[in-house]
């Protein structure tokens, strides 16, 4: 048969790994092809020395890539969002099929994409974009094709789970281990996208996308960072059962779908709360098989081409297939933009379990006062445990609460915060038991 001719755009950490991942397994990958896949041209703006490219054309320009007549797929690795749309959109144009590992393209622009692609009848494949080398995509799309999916929960960025699994174990600093994450090429180009949770939501958009059946809409997730975590906070959290994760979730309810990426409180016997370093694991619960978990390396040059070459097997498949009867880029046919049928949430209307920390004034009515207003509010208290004096009066009470309407909580945060018995900002942090029962 005849070969695949793959160009590849971008050659640093995935695109190396994708390169010599290709070179290794060619035997490998040919057989489960059922044709070889031949690198035809590299767009590179520096050599990479972790690559070997005797032999291979190497261009200095992306575009050389898309224009080029011999080549079937580009793999677009360049990453950032318009120059990436631009190639992707060039290249489908020009009737070549894409792989890509840009979450941020396809969160952003992807229906965009996938209408010029459905307009040329060519395959967008993207399961590097969520969760490295975990075949999540391939496997809500297309494994849990017969479920009504229930709720999807994750941890999603490599990056925060190295930070936040080393700092709890090892003492170490934010700064510290931020650094290590960079050297070892997991971390995004502009790191505040791992940390303030941006590159989990975009993750997560695509993922309830897929789930639901819902356009993707990046822009109404809600996203949190995990650089206000404090080592009190987490050694409470373990004290009451609990692990601090930065998770990304996404629920359907009756008035809508909920998308948010925010730390939470896990409790410690879920599989989720033992995901730790570079790992990234994603529950999703179906309504006909119950809970799955996907696990693996979430970051890093060989995980991520693991799934970029996976994508590059499917296209070698499914080319000469009508487009009409290929799997839809997003699982479901006819989605339509502006279909406000399952919207996203606001966060105000979500409804979950909390923690909070307070600073208060040791003297008598004041534990009264706080609990009349989250009474007022309708704030159920499950446990309050008030510890031994830190800073001089100052008490830190801990209150775990029920179920709550987010709204509630802001208002009940806002009404404690002004009260003069108590110091300094509310610390909330959300309680998510992940429940498995369907
Ligand atoms: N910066 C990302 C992470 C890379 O840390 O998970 C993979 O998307």
């Amino acid at each position: 048969m005849e070969p695949v001719r793959v160009g590849i755009c971008g050659l640093g950490t995935v695109g190396a790994g994708t390169f010599n991942v290709l070179m290794r397994n060619a035997v490998d990958i040919e057989r489960r092809a059922g044709r070889p896949l031949v690198i035809e041209q590299v767009a590179a703006r520096r050599d990479n020395p972790q690559c070997d490219l005797t032999g291979i054309p190497v261009t200095a320009d992306v575009f050389d890539v898309v224009r080029n007549p011999r080549i079937d797929v580009v793999v677009e690795l360049i990453g950032g969002y318009e120059t990436a749309r631009e190639l992707v959109l060039e290249a489908i144009h020009n009737g070549k099929h894409v792989v890509t590992a840009n979450k941020a393209l396809i969160a952003v622009h992807g229906n965009e994409i996938f209408r010029a692609a459905a307009d040329k009848g060519v395959i967008v494949a993207f399961e590097a974009a969520v969760a490295g080398g975990i075949p999540v995509i391939k496997s809500l799309r297309e494994g849990l094709g017969a479920n009504r999916i229930q709720w999807v929960a994750g941890i999603i960025n490599g990056t925060g789970n190295y930070i936040l699994t080393h700092m709890r174990d090892q003492g170490r600093s934010f700064d510290d281990m931020l650094s290590e994450a960079q050297a070892l090429g997991y971390a995004e180009a502009d790191p505040t996208f791992d940390v303030e949770g941006i590159d989990a939501a975009h993750k997560l958009t695509i993922l309830a996308s897929i789930a639901y059946g819902v356009p993707l809409q990046f822009e109404r997730a809600y996203t949190e960072g995990i650089s206000r975590i404090t080592f009190d906070d987490v050694a409470q959290a373990d004290s009451l059962g609990y692990i601090i994760k930065h998770l990304g979730i996404s629920r359907r309810t009756e008035e809508g779908v909920e998308l948010r990426v925010h730390p939470a409180l896990i409790p410690k016997e879920r599989l989720l709360a033992n995901v730790h370093g570079v790992k990234n694991a994603i529950e999703v619960m179906g309504d006909a098989v119950g809970p799955t978990l996907y696990y693996g390396a979430g970051a890093g040059a060989e995980p991520t081409a693991s799934a970029v070459v996976a994508d590059l097997l499917d296209v070698a498949r499914d080319m000469a297939t009508h487009h009409d009867y290929r799997t839809p880029y997003l699982a479901f046919s006819g989605i339509v933009e502006g279909d406000n049928s399952l919207p996203i949430l606001p966060m105000d209307n979500i409804v979950t379990a909390y923690y909070m920390r307070l600073q208060a004034v040791d003297r008598p009515g004041v534990l009264a006062r706080v609990a009349t207003i989250l009474a007022e509010q309708g704030v159920s208290i499950e446990a309050l445990i008030q510890k031994e004096a830190t800073e001089g009066e100052l008490v830190p009470i801990i209150i775990t609460t029920h179920l709550t309407r987010e709204a509630n909580m802001n208002e009940a945060m806002r009404q404690l915060e002004a009260l003069a018995d108590i110091a300094g900002p509310v610390t909330r942090i959300r309680i998510e038991n992940l429940d498995e029962n369907v």
